[in-house]
């Protein structure tokens, strides 16, 4: 039995239904803070399995324990936690108590009655700024943001654990920006409220939801001066997972991985690469700089294709197709 928490969620969705489709055990833990339970319905729908549902949060010692005791999962990927930047700077304590609480309390029940296999979905938000490029997993650590210390702190305390007790197998998956959904258009993002992240707002101006994009900066020291980031295809993550997973089956420690795909892409390359693929220009505007963003960072993914044998696959034209895909099915 796998343990999904935060498997209704985005990412973990995707996982899920992979895992599915492998005929794995699935049973998600999900609050349901953030997504609805008809995530279960559309994984039935794309894999003709359905995953088992526990509804409650991780952070409630009772409600975990439980699960670990009823289902006895062997491998546990933790995708439940809170993931605004911005609102955890307003938000600090709920942060620390879901992200960095809500791990210390499900490693408790999990230690107590589950396998010590444990996939963590960690952030490119715990390294330092920089100005060199590619950020590999030895780049120095140092969040700019409450959100970034969170995952920082989870990624800690599971190393320390890994120290103290030996039979934990541990993998920290760093992620850059996933975008994109499911192929079939049943999964993909649903940001509650106003969106934040760039794929969303785009497909709000291409939708006329809004009447135009911001694009934040065009004077960044990069190609075009719009800001660059490593976008990565959900799928493509989703499939970094099952590649960790099965890394842990038969490698004992602590492991760190980097999921993107090592090219950085400005917010005016992603514009042109979502008019390429669905046809729409995005109408938008150059707006000042937002606070705290960064000009340009992107990965080295080399450690996960060499010890994991896990490579993003996905075009940026795959990206922006399935996004608008999923965007016009749920929300037009
Ligand atoms: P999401 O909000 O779509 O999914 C998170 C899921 O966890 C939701 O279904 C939510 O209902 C659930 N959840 C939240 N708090 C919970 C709690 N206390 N108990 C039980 N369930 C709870 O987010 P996502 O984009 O799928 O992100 C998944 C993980 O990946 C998060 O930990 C996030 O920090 C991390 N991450 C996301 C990104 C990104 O850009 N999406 C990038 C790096 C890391
Ligand atoms: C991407 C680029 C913006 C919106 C955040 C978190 C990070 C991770 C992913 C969880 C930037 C520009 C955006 C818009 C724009 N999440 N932009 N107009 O900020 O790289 O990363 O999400 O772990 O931790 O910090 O992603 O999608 O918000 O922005 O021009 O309306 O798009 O300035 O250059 P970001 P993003």
């Amino acid at each position: 039995m796998i343990l999904v928490t935060g498997g209704a969620g985005y990412i973990g969705s995707h996982v899920c239904a992979l895992l599915l489709a492998m005929g794995r055990e699935v049973v998600i833990a999900d609050d349901l803070s953030n997504s609805g339970a008809d995530a279960v319905e559309r994984l039935e729908k794309i894999t003709g399995r359905r995953p088992l549902f526990c509804r409650g949060d991780v952070r409630d010692t009772g409600f975990i324990t439980g699960v670990a005791r009823t289902y006895r999962p062997e491998c546990t990927l933790h995708f439940a936690g809170l993931k605004a930047v911005g609102e955890s700077v307003r938000r600090p304590l709920a942060y620390y108590d879901v992200n960095v609480g809500g791990t210390v309390t499900l490693l408790r029940a999990l230690r107590r009655y589950g396998g010590r296999r444990f996939v963590f979905s960690s952030s490119a938000t715990v390294y330092a700024p920089s100005e060199v490029m590619p950020l590999t997993e030895e780049s120095p650590l140092g969040p700019y943001n409450p959100y970034g210390w969170t995952k920082f702190m989870a990624e800690r305390a599971l190393l320390d654990l890994v120290a103290a007790e030996a039979d934990w197998r541990v993998a920290l998956l760093r992620y850059f920006n996933p975008v994109g959904a499911h192929p079939s258009g049943l999964l993909g993002e649903n940001p509650r409220g106003t969106p934040n992240n760039l794929m969303p707002r785009l497909c709000d101006a291409a939708a006329g939801v809004t009447p135009r994009l911001s694009v934040f900066g065009l004077d960044y020291p990069t190609r075009d001066g719009s800001g660059v980031r490593d976008y990565l295809h959900v799928t493509d993550l989703a499939l970094g997972h099952i590649r960790a997973m099965e890394l842990l089956e038969t490698s004992a420690g602590a492991h760190i991985y980097n999921l993107g795909t090592g090219v950085g892409l400005s917010v005016l390359e992603m514009i042109a690469a979502f008019q390429a693929a669905t046809g729409i220009a995005a109408p938008y505007e150059v707006c000042p700089r937002r606070p705290g963003d960064l000009a340009a960072y992107y990965s080295s993914p080399a450690k996960a294709e060499r010890e994991m044998g896990w490579k993003a696959e996905k075009t940026p034209a795959d990206m922006c197709g399935d996004a608008w895909a999923f965007y016009k099915k749920s929300f037009i």
